[in-house]
């Protein structure tokens, strides 16, 4: 019942031949610094044996354009398909780890697992994160900070997808200080 989640695409795999993608709701942040995060994967998945042997994946956030690639790589499996090939999506080469990158996905993060943690119908890989790469496309020139809204996040809540509202306020704006109207005349 926590919800919203964000849905991800988890790309593994150690050569084009295993090359596999899960979706997964049930990941996170663990820690800034180091930076560490997890997912919990059902053990019958054909992607767990993969993971678990090469310690390593790849998140790749989604998008409204990657919907539907997202919930069919969720509901297909690798012993069957293809599913890079299925859903026209590139595999790339990621800096640090022995997994591809998902090309079309707007932020790829290279994950190495560090432990697995044996929990009940889903087991936890906690890993820590040597790389992220994001798409030039949605980097602001002036700031270089990645416009997150403009990438379209997918969001998953009670079975269904979403996307991203509308801004309510930014972090801190409870306590901010409110700007004095710089026209209001002075006293
Ligand atoms: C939105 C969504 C979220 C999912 N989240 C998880 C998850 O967190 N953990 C998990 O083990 N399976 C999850 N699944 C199911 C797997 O993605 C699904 O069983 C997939 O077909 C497994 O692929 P594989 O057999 O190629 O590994 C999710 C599916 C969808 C559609």
């Amino acid at each position: 019942m926590i919800y919203p989640l964000p849905a991800v695409m988890v790309s593994l795999g150690e050569t084009p031949e295993e090359y596999n993608i899960i979706t997964i709701a049930w990941t996170g942040t663990l820690c800034s610094d180091p930076p560490m995060c997890y997912i919990s994967v059902r053990p019958e998945r054909h992607s767990y044996a993969i993971i678990e042997r090469t310690r390593a994946f790849v998140i790749n956030l989604t998008t409204r354009p990657l919907a539907f690639a997202t919930d069919w790589c969720g509901v297909r499996s690798g012993r069957t398909y293809n599913k890079f090939e299925e859903m026209h999506l590139t595999p790339g080469a990621a800096s640090k780890v022995r997994a591809p990158i998902i090309e079309e996905a707007p932020i790829n993060i290279e994950c190495k697992v560090t432990e697995i943690k044996r929990l009940g119908t889903h087991d936890m890989f906690i890993a820590e994160v040597v790389n992220v790469k994001a798409d030039e496309r949605y980097i602001d020139p002036q700031s270089g900070a990645f416009d997150l809204a403009a990438a379209e996040p997918l969001v998953f809540a009670h079975g269904g997808y979403y996307g991203l509202g509308r801004k309510i306020g930014k972090f801190g704006f409870s306590v901010q200080k409110k700007r004095r109207n710089k026209t209001a005349k002075k006293k």
